[in-house]
This record gives structure tokens, C-alpha cells and sequence, in this order.
């Protein structure tokens, strides 16, 4: 198997940088949207068959060094027992939007054997056939992303629901967060136990947070999360969003791998991070509308600047967006192996 993904989550030396790309799986490939034309999303994500599928196609078209597990980061929301449907204008709409003390009391904690099996049987089908190729990152959203969708209804663009009740009700804000980050904990280490051999945690609206409301209301859910997994032994990346103005708090967090946005130099987040860490970034995903040359350029700069922390792992700053040609996300992977072969 290729493992030099999983060696540079251990720090190890590797032969060349490895690559994969948030959202790698999606509606850029028309070999996803062929499968997705047949299929709603979520019945994407709870078809195990289908899942993997869609899961090795980025694999074996764009040559990434790691696999992602195919679901979406709202799925144990819905286990929570909330009514969820992705709109394809308005993405994800959640029914009922929590906002008492009622709705979180009436929060179920999942349990993935039974309440999410499908996921399980995906990593299950997935390590059977990804055997000889790349290791399987499995993934949850952290808890103040999923508590945000859960409060606001949906996708928000000022979250006022959400730090209102930070502000407000801030014990009732406390209570949520600790029934999620039970929920998240017990998920991750059920996808560990089906086969996830990586985890990468999900923050993607951690940066919308002061930082001191990020160290109140955030880092110790997300450590107490990464502490108990930590026992699993395997590599755990934390992506925490437009995290520039939080990074020395997200140091904090016990995460093995720090993922990087691009709004911020790689250099810099490097010296903020200090070079014992590692990280994984950060192009920004609108980059891959450049030239192939152009893209050379921008890897070259990200991965020799990569070269001060004790292991880089390439990546976009964020997820790959479906407008992107894919000939173009060939020649970044292309690029960054080409590029970093020592
Ligand atoms: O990375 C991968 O390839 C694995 C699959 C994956 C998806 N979502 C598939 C998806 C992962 C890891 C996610 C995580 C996710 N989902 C996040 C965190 C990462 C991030 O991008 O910030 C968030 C915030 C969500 C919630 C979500 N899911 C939104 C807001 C939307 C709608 C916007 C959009 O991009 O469509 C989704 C839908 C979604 N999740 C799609 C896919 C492939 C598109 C669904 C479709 O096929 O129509």
C-alpha cells in the first residue's frame, strides 16, 4: 500500500509530499455526477455500494495519496434526530433549528452500529478494495460546526442564532456542546473500529469566533474529543476554517496534523504553529482556475515553504469546488509529486 500519507501524519521522512483534497469526491468528476444523476444526495451517502464507489473514483482519476470516506458531516446530526434535506439551492436545511433547552434535552446520542451502520459497512466495503492502494481518512464535523447548522436552521452567514445563544444562554450552549462532543467522539471511534485508518475533524466555521470565544466556547470540546481518540493511535487532523486570527489557540487542541486555510501564508502559519507540527494545506481552491504553469508556480512556493514544519501534507485550503476542470486538479497532483521528489 502507499503509506506515505499516514508516515507524514507520523512525521516520518518521506520520498515526495502527499496530496489529497478536501471534497476531493464531488461534482467537479462527471463520473460522481453520472452516479449522483440516479441518486439523491443522502440516499449517496447511506447506499454503502455506491459510497465506496464515489469515494475511490478521485483516487484513481486524480492519483491522490489518501481516500476520504464518502457521507457528509451532517449525517450523525440527523442520527441526533433531526429532520435533514439538501436543497440543491440552499444546501443542507435542518426542519426544526434547535434553540432551548427542550430540543437539546430531546438530542438522541447516537449509536453508529445502529443508528449509522451504513457508514460503517461503506469503510468496510472501502478497506476490502482500497487493500493495495491509498488509507482511508474517515471524518466528523466538530462540534461547534455541526452545533452551528443545528441552532441556525441551515448554513448562516453571521450565525447570530448560534452566538446569541453563546452570549445569552451560555449553559444551554455548554449543554449542547457536550452532548455532540460525546456523539462525535463515540462516531469517530466507531469509524476507527469498521477501518478508518486516519481521522480528519471538521471546523469549517471555527474562524467566524473571536479568540477568546474560540478558547471558551471551542478548543476544550475539541481537545477533550482528540484526547479521547488519541488512544486509538491514529493520526488526527484538525481543520479549523479562516483560522489566521485562532491559530495559537488551535495549536492547542492535541491535533497530530493542523490543516491551513489559504488566507494565510503557510510560512507564517509555520512559525506561528512552531516547526515540531505538521501541517496540511493550503492552495487556495479558486487557484485551480490558473494555468497548469501557474499552479507549478503556487505548489512550488507552498511546498518549499512546507519544508520548515516537521512534515507537510499538500492540500486546498478548503474544499475543491464544483466548477474546477479536472484536468486541472490532475496537474496539481501531478505538480506536487513532480515537485517535492527529493
Ligand atoms: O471530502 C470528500 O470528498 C468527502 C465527502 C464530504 C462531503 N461533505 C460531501 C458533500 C465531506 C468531508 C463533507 C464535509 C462537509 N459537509 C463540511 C465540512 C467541510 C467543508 O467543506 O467545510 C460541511 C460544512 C458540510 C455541509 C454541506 N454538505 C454543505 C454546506 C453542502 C452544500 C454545499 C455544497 O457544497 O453542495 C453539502 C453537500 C455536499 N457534501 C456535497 C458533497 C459531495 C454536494 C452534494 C451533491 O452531490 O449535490
Amino acid at each position: 500500500m502507499n503509506d506515505i500519507f499516514l508516515r507524514a501524519c507520523r512525521g516520518e521522512k518521506v520520498e515526495y509530499t502527499p496530496v489529497w483534497l478536501m471534497r476531493q469526491a464531488g461534482r467537479y468528476l462527471p463520473q460522481y455526477q453520472a452516479v449522483r444523476a440516479n441518486i439523491d444526495f443522502l440516499t449517496l451517502c447511506k447506499t454503502p455500494e455506491l459510497a465506496a464507489e464515489v469515494t475511490i473514483q478521485p483516487v484513481d482519476i486524480l492519483g491522490v495519496d489518501a481516500a476520504i470516506l464518502f457521507s457528509d458531516i451532517l449525517i450523525p446530526v440527523e442520527a441526533m434526530g433531526i429532520q435533514l434535506v439538501f436543497s440543491d439551492k440552499d444546501g443542507p436545511v435542518l426542519s426544526e433549528p434547535i434553540r432551548n433547552k427542550s430540543a437539546v434535552d430531546r438530542l438522541i446520542i447516537p449509536d453508529a452500529e445502529v443508528d449509522m451502520p451504513f457508514i460503517l459497512e461503506t469503510i468496510k466495503i472501502l478497506r476490502e478494495k482500497l487493500q493495495n492502494k491509498v488509507p482511508l481518512i474517515g471524518f466528523s464535523g466538530a462540534p461547534f460546526t455541526l452545533a452551528t447548522y443545528m441552532i441556525e436552521g441551515g448554513g448562516s452567514k453571521n450565525f447570530i442564532h448560534t452566538k446569541k445563544m453563546m452570549f445569552q444562554s451560555d449553559r444551554l450552549f455548554h449543554y449542547l456542546m457536550e452532548k455532540l462532543t460525546v456523539t462525535v467522539v463515540l462516531y469517530l471511534s466507531a469509524q476507527v473500529k469498521a477501518g478508518a485508518q486516519a481521522l480528519q475533524i471538521f471546523d469549517t466555521w471555527a474562524g467566524m469566533l473571536s479568540p477568546v470565544d474560540y478558547k471558551n466556547y471551542v478548543l476544550p470540546y475539541v481537545r477533550k474529543i482528540i484526547s479521547e481518540l488519541k488512544r486509538d493511535g491514529l493520526p488526527i487532523i484538525y481543520f479549523a476554517n479562516n483560522c489566521a486570527g485562532i491559530l495559537h489557540e488551535v495549536k492547542k487542541t492535541g491535533a497530530d496534523v493542523i490543516g491551513i486555510d489559504w488566507r494565510l501564508d503557510i510560512a507564517d502559519a509555520i512559525k506561528k504553529l512552531g516547526r515540531k507540527m505538521i501541517v496540511q494545506g493550503n492552495l487556495d481552491p479558486c487557484a485551480l482556475f490558473l494555468s497548469e504553469e501557474e499552479i507549478e508556480e503556487r505548489v512550488k512556493d507552498i511546498l518549499w515553504k512546507g519544508e520548515a514544519a516537521r512534515s507537510h501534507i499538500f492540500n486546498l485550503g478548503h474544499g475543491i469546488l464544483p466548477e474546477i476542470p479536472v484536468k486541472n486538479a490532475i496537474a496539481l497532483v501531478e505538480a506536487v509529486h513532480k515537485l517535492s521528489h527529493s
